[in-house]
């Protein structure tokens, strides 16, 4: 059984989505067993509490250092014994140091269908606007492995939804959420936890 830990820094539905996943018996390989806020009083602390899953909470702004910051990160992800990393709307950077410690091992959820409107500059609300003012006709959201691109790491999963007229970003965004991230990230998790990925040439391929 792989260790699961979920690094969140908002209201934590995709966090919650995991945690469903898991009370229908949808990630037999895996374990949610820790949770890492990046700052203290987000809502998803309180669903990790509700859940009985283990939380804490590290604040960039506590370290004086990236490196300081990313060895504090990799002393807990060790003491918890984590096997697999899953950002779900993490807004921290997360420096090299941790992406070689976890290689292969992070996952990332992104709103959008990659390569769309990823990339520095591009997280939550923000990505929807972006794709609103391109006028894009479908949009979706991606899971990753995180490599030391930003947004760049070998794709798992993707699914697409429809933009709509009299989108917002707000309804386009919960719309993204509801039909696209609460599905597929589970799914990915649940895929790595039996062994099903394999990445060759910056290509993931599922195994059966
Ligand atoms: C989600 O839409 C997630 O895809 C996005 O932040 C939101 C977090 O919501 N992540 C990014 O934009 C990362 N670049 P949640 O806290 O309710 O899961």
């Amino acid at each position: 059984m792989l260790k699961i830990a979920v690094l969140v820094s908002g209201g934590g539905t995709n966090l919650q989505a995991l945690i469903d996943a898991q009370e229908r018996g949808e990630i037999p390989g895996g374990k949610l067993s820790l949770v890492v806020a990046g700052k203290p009083g987000i809502f998803a602390l309180e669903r990790a509490k509700k859940a009985g899953i283990p939380s804490t909470v590290l604040r960039k702004k506590d370290f004086a250092s990236q490196e300081d910051y990313d060895n504090a990160l990799i002393q807990t992800l060790e003491e918890a014994e984590i096997d697999l990393v899953v950002l779900a709307g993490f807004l921290t950077i997360i420096g090299e140091k941790v992406i070689r410690r976890f290689e292969n091992k992070i996952l990332n959820i992104h709103p959008s269908l990659i390569p769309s409107f990823c990339g520095e500059g591009y997280y939550g609300l923000r990505v929807h606007e972006a794709a609103l003012s391109r006028g894009v006709k479908v949009t979706g959201a991606t899971v990753h492995f995180v490599n030391e691109i930003c947004d760049g790491g070998p794709i798992v999963l993707q699914k697409a939804v429809s933009v709509e007229n009299g989108d917002t970003p707000e309804t386009l965004q919960r719309r993204v959420m509801e039909q696209v991230e609460w599905e597929i990230l589970p799914k990915a998790v649940a895929l790595f936890c039996e062994g099903r990925l394999a990445i060759e040439n910056n290509i993931v391929s599922i195994k059966d």
